[in-house]
């Protein structure tokens, strides 16, 4: 019988609890053994709820009983998390943690530990719910050079640009009507600034460079300038505005952003709607290869914590290897990087607008809106982003042209 401690009672918490209960059957099949949550760390009372016969408010219950051996971390957060998540590895358990704070901020101190104390440091949960993304990175994808990784990992973000599309709303209806479904937080910054989705890639891209990508290096735009309008453009392009996050990785180089991106239906990621996550994996041998499926939400999360459980369980003393070294992997400047954008454009002057677009940039899609004056967009050629945002500079100077209201980039 393996012995477990959840750390945290909250959807997640509540949910591994749960999934170990439902489906304790096949999970004892799996892990080799039967699994017993022996306590739950809160700081709250749950009266009525059974679990309130295994909870404590002592992490030190947890540390000092030998019989623990996977101690499961999904209290949000870096504090206290990162402290108990650190006791427990040193104190020889293994932990399994939903928290991609954690992880992008701490990853690979705790991976090192975990190696040094013959544990494992699993977070198949921190990225993508619950998607299998850590471990197909990790175990499966190893014959490959990853060349790319990209994906939509916010399912936030991802509701509010989908609902934005279809129903023709503002950015700030889509957001009360997202917190009014519980997705976004009443501060809603870490989703809607892109912060989360940052952490999430930050993770993805220490994996397939096997160093440490920091997530404070990755250049982040988040979803808050995208308006309505915008998305009328995109939408009479046939295409769509979808939050990408994206580390390109050739050689030594590597390129990282998260920023909203206009996708056209033929991109493998354009089908990827409301909270649902994708993640699209190039190798060099496997070529693309395609990860779907619930990105947040208490079972399919837990479901992954759960999986990380069982390998825990399974591979006692035995660290799996899993790790990124503690090495810094530099980003390439993100203004060499190749990039087209689509451009709104406001005039006062459209015949001379229409002459400085095509001066600057050539022969450019112009996309105009019925009955909307004194503005168009275009799509400009692929320039490096450093050499078009000059271009652009340029381009708001000339006479007949006003301002330039928005860009966003193609993908
Ligand atoms: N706020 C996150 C999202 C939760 O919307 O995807 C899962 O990490």
């Amino acid at each position: 019988m393996a012995k477990i401690a959840v750390l945290g009672y909250g959807t997640v918490g509540s949910g591994v609890v749960e999934v170990i209960k439902t489906n304790s059957a096949v999970v004892s099949k799996k892990a080799g053994e039967p699994l017993e949550v022996k306590y739950v760390l809160d700081l709250r009372e749950f009266p009525g709820d059974p679990v309130q016969d295994i909870l404590t408010h002592d992490f030190n219950d947890i540390l000092g009983d030998d019989e623990v051996s996977v101690v499961v971390e999904v209290m949000g957060g870096t504090k206290p998390a990162y402290e108990f998540v650190k006791k427990s590895l040193e104190k020889g358990k293994s932990v399994c943690t939903s928290n991609k704070a954690l992880v992008a901020a701490h990853g690979s101190e705790l991976l090192r530990i975990a190696k040094e104390n013959g544990v494992n440091f699993l977070f198949e949960a921190s990225v993508g719910g619950g998607i299998p993304i850590i471990r197909p990175l990790n175990r499966s994808i190893t014959s490959d050079n990853i060349q790319e990784i990209t994906g939509i990992l916010n399912g936030t973000t991802n509701y509010m640009l989908t609902k934005m599309a279809d129903e023709g709303l503002e950015y700030d209806d889509v957001l009360k009507d997202a917190q009014a479904r519980g997705y976004a937080e009443r501060d809603p910054s870490a989703d809607v600034e892109g912060w989360d989705t940052c952490r999430k890639i930050a993770i993805l891209a220490s994996i397939a460079t096997g160093k440490e990508v920091s997530f404070e290096d990755i250049p982040t735009e988040g979803i808050t300038k995208i308006s309505k309008r915008d998305m009328d453009y995109v939408k009479k392009m046939g295409m769509s505005i979808k939050l990408f996050a994206t580390a390109k990785l050739d050689g030594d180089k590597v390129w990282a952003r998260v920023a909203p991106a206009v996708v056209g239906k033929e991109h493998p990621l354009s089908f990827v709607s409301d909270v649902f996550n994708g993640i699209l994996v190039k190798g060099d041998m496997l070529g693309d290869v395609m990860f779907y499926g619930a990105g947040a939400g208490k079972l399919p999360t837990a479901s992954a914590v759960v999986s990380d459980i069982v390998d825990a369980v399974r591979n006692k003393n035995v660290n799996l290897g899993l790790s990124w070294s503690e090495d810094k992997q530099k980003l390439s400047d993100i203004n060499t990087m190749q990039v087209s954008k689509l451009v709104r454009l406001a005039y006062n002057d459209k015949a001379k607008a229409l002459f400085a677009v095509k001066t600057g940039f050539g022969d450019c899609d112009i996309i105009e809106l019925d009955n909307v004056k004194g503005e168009f967009a275009f799509v400009t050629p692929v320039y490096t982003e450093g050499s078009l945002n000059k271009k652009l500079v340029e381009l708001e100077n000339t006479d007949g042209v006003g301002e330039i209201i928005n860009t966003v980039r193609m993908g």
